[in-house]
């Protein structure tokens, strides 16, 4: 947890800018405007902003039990960032987590959460992407132990564990709830962070946002889930709005660690409207 007093210019800025009157993106009319809210859904400044002077031009390691990863450039720049991408090689990077010449990413790359992103929002993010500053800057190499240095072995990776069906809306459950689920496991990736893993790196399907003891930079991610082991299922919906809005929880604590960014650079920049069907979602998971 982050001291109070440490956070407090944050909650200040986060209580100035709160977005209680921003729409969701598909109230704005501008389609620039529109990717950006699709890219801050997505959280893609957690990992490709390594120095705020320098964004979307990667470099930020990421260290997990295979190795370190280098996030590459994804800004316009035509040579060293994604500047010369077509819409399509875009949507099959994000959605089957294929780069343009076949090869395969490693899922430190959430695209297994991606794969659910509609290709509306995709195209939308894509033109918001476009239009920032290109940045020269060279992607770094992975530093990874053997096996997983192997690029190819990613194939098998993907049989056993990456489904990329596009997202099914649940037409028993509310607009709401079905908004929620395609931001939870879609674009806002939180089973990425919120579920466990089996010990290739997988997320276990069946413990999906069950919480995972042994989360990136080691830490212990709580679940989501209503059982009540859970202390959110403790909560009222205001206090889980409060905690991913602004990262206080009830008893006047701070969410921090790989939360802390979460929230500044993603559920944070959200409309109430879509962290109140965030909540009506896992408010219906059980277990
Ligand atoms: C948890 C960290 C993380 C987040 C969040 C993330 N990425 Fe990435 N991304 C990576 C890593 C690591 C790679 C490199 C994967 C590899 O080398 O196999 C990558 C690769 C990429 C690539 C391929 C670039 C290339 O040169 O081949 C694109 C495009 C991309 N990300 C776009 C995005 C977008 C858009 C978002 C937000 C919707 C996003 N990423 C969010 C970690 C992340
Ligand atoms: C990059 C990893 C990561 C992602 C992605 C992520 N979380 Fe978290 N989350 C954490 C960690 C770590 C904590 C614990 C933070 C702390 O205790 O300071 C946390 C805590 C929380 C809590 C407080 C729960 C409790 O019991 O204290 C809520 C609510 C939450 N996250 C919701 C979400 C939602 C909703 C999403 C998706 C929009 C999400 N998180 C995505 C890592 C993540």
């Amino acid at each position: 947890m982050n001291s109070p007093i440490l956070m407090l210019p944050a909650l200040l800025i986060a209580i100035a800018t709160a977005p209680t009157t921003w729409a969701t993106e598909r109230e704005i009319n501008d389609p620039v405007k529109k990717g950006e809210y699709i890219f801050n859904m997505g959280g893609c400044a957690s990992c490709h902003t390594a120095t705020d002077d320098q964004p979307l031009a990667g470099g930020l390691p990421m260290e997990t039990p295979f190795g370190v990863f280098y996030t590459p450039n994804i800004t316009s720049d035509e040579s060293t960032g994604i500047g010369a991408w077509s819409n399509a090689d875009f949507i099959r990077a994000m959605t089957k987590g294929e780069a343009p010449d076949g090869s395969h990413y490693y899922p430190a790359f959430p695209y297994t959460s991606y794969s659910k992103m509609s290709r509306q929002d995709l195209l939308a993010l894509k033109q918001f992407l476009d239009k920032q500053t290109p940045i020269v800057s060279k992607n770094k190499s992975h530093e990874l132990a053997f096996p997983f240095n192997i690029r190819p072995l990613m194939t098998l990776w993907k049989l056993v564990n990456f489904d990329d069906a596009p997202f099914q809306a649940n037409k028993d459950k509310s607009q709401a709830w079905n908004r929620g689920a395609y931001i939870v496991n879609g674009p806002g990736h939180c089973g990425e962070c919120h579920s466990p893993r089996n010990l290739l790196g997988g997320i276990k399907t069946d413990g999906l946002l069950t919480g995972n003891p042994e989360g990136p930079e080691g830490e212990s991610v709580p679940g989501l889930t209503m059982t009540k082991d859970n202390r959110v299922s403790q909560w009222s919906d205001e206090d889980l709005l409060f905690s991913i809005q602004i990262g206080m929880t009830p008893d006047g604590d701070f969410l921090g660690g790989s939360m802390g960014h979460v929230i500044e650079n993603s559920t944070g920049r959200l409309s109430e409207t879509d962290l109140k069907a965030i909540i009506e979602y896992l408010r219906d998971i059980e277990s």
